[in-house]
């Protein structure tokens, strides 16, 4: 979804703001824009289509622009179409206040109709130009009192950086529901909705929470709240290196990401093992007072949660609902305080998930989430938050933040079968000694890269290709799906085996293809007639799983894994589904780390 970035100090604020929009790309975004205040005026510069666009346009500029002080945005079109005058940033009719927004005006029509009647004249069709024109026309000589205003007429959702032309060193910044920090370093100020955009300047946040305002100036950060009261916070420092934000010679940030999964399990288990705020939470978590719980999230993560309904409900004996946070919102669920809802989410700004989180908080469910990027919306509200060590992710298609979410699952449900007596002290001991075993065991997955690499070159064709499994290889399965279909425009469903013969095998032809994934030992046979049950009909099979001595020939091929026990198998499957999926859009030359229609972080409904 959208980004912001802006900057006030001593340096070229036009690389900066370059320069950090670059870093947000990987949300997702349809155009781009920058506004510099440069000698007396802003000049503002936007651009349909990808960044290198803006650049040319910058570079052709009649003379470079230079500035200390500027805003930037990347835009992905909510309220009109992706246009150079719908992006961002937006400037009111007299030229007099430029701002970036993210996030959605609910009663934009309202002020802009109250606004019009004033004669102010609208040249988008946004819903964020509103915030521009409703500044300068409250602007009486004080920006902060404007913002303030301009915040008190909003509904909605917003995270604004605001230049004024009368005020040509400051910059400020508001939010509500919508991610903002602000970025320290010796030589300025920075605002941005993700740290990987400031993290080559600085490592060293505030996280800017709902209504308070931030006013930057080259050396001072002060806040305060919309009654104008001063507030002290606390400045932050970032764990996540500049390295994780970068490709690393990688190709693609997915694949670096992919290859990054053995040490992203074994922090994530770390974390939670060793002494410190995960392992608090996780040790003294009260999970008897619960008769039941619900995991809800989007997308991958709502996998990692149908993967762990298995675990926890084989572990802990207790009944674990999985919901789509779309879904639970809106449903009514049934929960109460003997209910532990878990939200899963690794950016943790998910709009649905957020909406699901207040959701079950109204009705009185106590919650847990497991969340990688720290001080978001859903690890700040929710009653416990445990973090998964997985470091900045930068490809739209979620890989090492999803196998984070696995590893901590697995303990979490571990621990919690301990405590509600499930399991001894033993199996709690083997099944840890398991679970830290599982860095080695994906490390040797990942030696299977080259065979993967071939095998997918030869899978560009395919119309449809259909994932199966069974029990938690079903659970796995759907995340390979995603995978392949997010990437690599294929077409893809997962299903249970079981389910084939009643429907979709009708959709199995001469030149399908079945990926197939078996784990679970005592399954085995059952998947294998599934197997040739499709091969029958016409199709290919690619059987991924740890068993053995499997005879391969034209329709059936076979990747092996490392033997690990069922639980925890979906840690190394995943890998090879993520590397098949990976491939085939390599071998389509497809632009993997942004996918097409995609954002990294939904925070919008
Ligand atoms: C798929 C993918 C998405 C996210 C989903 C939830 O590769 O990345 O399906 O998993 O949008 O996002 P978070 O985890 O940030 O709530």
């Amino acid at each position: 979804m959208c980004g912001i970035i802006g900057y006030v100090g001593s340096k070229n604020a036009i690389a900066i703001i370059v320069e950090g929009l670059k870093k947000l790309e990987y949300r997702g975004y349809d155009s781009a824009g920058i506004a510099i205040f440069d000698t007396n005026n802003f000049h503002v510069i936007k651009q349909k289509g990808r960044l290198s666009a803006l650049e040319t346009r910058l570079a052709r500029a009649r003379r470079p622009l230079k500035g200390h002080i500027g805003i930037g945005h990347t835009r992905w079109a909510t309220h009109g179409e992706p246009s150079d005058i719908n992006s961002h940033p937006h400037v009111g009719n007299k030229n007099k206040i430029a701002v970036v927004h993210n996030g959605i005006i609910e009663n934009y029509k309202q002020l802009k109709e109250r606004l019009e009647q004033k004669g102010i004249r609208f040249v988008s069709q946004t819903d964020s130009e509103v915030i521009a024109q409703l500044a300068e026309y409250y602007y009486d000589g004080d920006l902060i009192d404007t913002v303030i205003k301009v915040s008190n007429a909003l509904e909605g959702s917003y995270a604004l950086g605001i230049m004024c032309i009368d005020e040509p060193d400051t910059l400020v910044a508001i939010k509500k529901d919508n991610p903002l920090i602000i970025g320290v370093s010796g030589h300025g100020h920075f605002i941005a909705s993700d740290v990987p955009a400031v993290l080559k300047y600085t490592n060293k946040v505030y996280y800017l929470n709902d209504k308070e305002i931030a006013v930057l100036q080259k050396g001072a950060a002060q806040f305060c709240n919309t009654d104008k009261e001063k507030l002290q916070k606390t400045l932050e420092t970032v764990t996540w290196s500049i390295d994780s934000a970068e490709k690393g010679g990688y190709p693609h940030f997915m694949l670096k990401e992919i290859m990054e999964q053995p040490k992203v399990i074994k922090d994530t288990v770390n974390s939670i093992l060793k002494n410190g705020e995960n392992k608090n939470i996780v040790d003294n978590f009260d999970i008897k007072r619960f008769n039941k719980i619900v995991m809800t999230a989007c997308g991958s993560a709502y996998n990692a949660g149908v993967v762990a309904k298995y675990v926890f409900e084989r572990l802990c004996r207790l009944s674990v609902d999985v919901e789509l946070a779309s879904e639970f919102r809106y449903k009514d669920a049934v929960v109460d305080e003997k209910t532990l809802v878990i939200l899963i989410s690794q950016s943790g700004e998910t709009a649905d998930t957020i909406a699901a989180m207040r959701e079950a908080k109204r009705k009185g469910a106590a919650t847990l989430s497991i969340v990688n990027v720290i001080g978001s919306t859903i690890a700040k509200e929710t009653d416990f938050c445990i973090y998964t060590a997985a470091g900045p992710e930068i490809a739209v298609a979620t890989t090492k933040a999803f196998s984070a979410q696995l590893a901590l699952l697995y303990v979490l449900a571990v621990r919690f079968a301990v405590q509600l007596e499930k399991i001894s002290k033993e199996t709690e001991k083997e099944l840890l000694s398991e679970i830290k075993a599982l860095p080695a065991k994906a490390a040797e997955m990942l030696k299977h890269i080259d065979f993967i690499q071939k095998y997918a070159s030869t899978c560009i064709g395919y119309k449809s290709i259909f994932f199966i499994g069974r029990n938690i290889d079903y659970a796995i399965a759907l995340e390979g799906s995603l995978k392949l279909k997010e990437i690599s425009y294929i077409h893809s469903e997962a299903y249970a085996g079981g389910e084939l013969k009643h429907g979709t095998i009708s959709l199995i032809e001469e030149n399908t293809l079945v990926v197939a994934i078996s784990n679970c030992g005592r399954l085995y046979n059952k998947i294998m007639s599934n197997a040739e049950q499709v091969v029958s009909r016409g199709a290919k099979v690619l059987l991924i799983g740890n068993c053995q001595d499997i005879k391969t020939n034209d329709n059936f091929s076979f990747i092996g894994l490392p033997k690990v026990s069922e639980l925890f198998s979906p840690s190394i499957s995943v890998i090879a589904l993520q590397l098949f999926g990976y491939y085939v859009a390599a071998n389509k030359g497809l632009d993997i780390d942004k996918p097409r229609n995609l954002a990294k972080s939904v925070t919008v409904e």
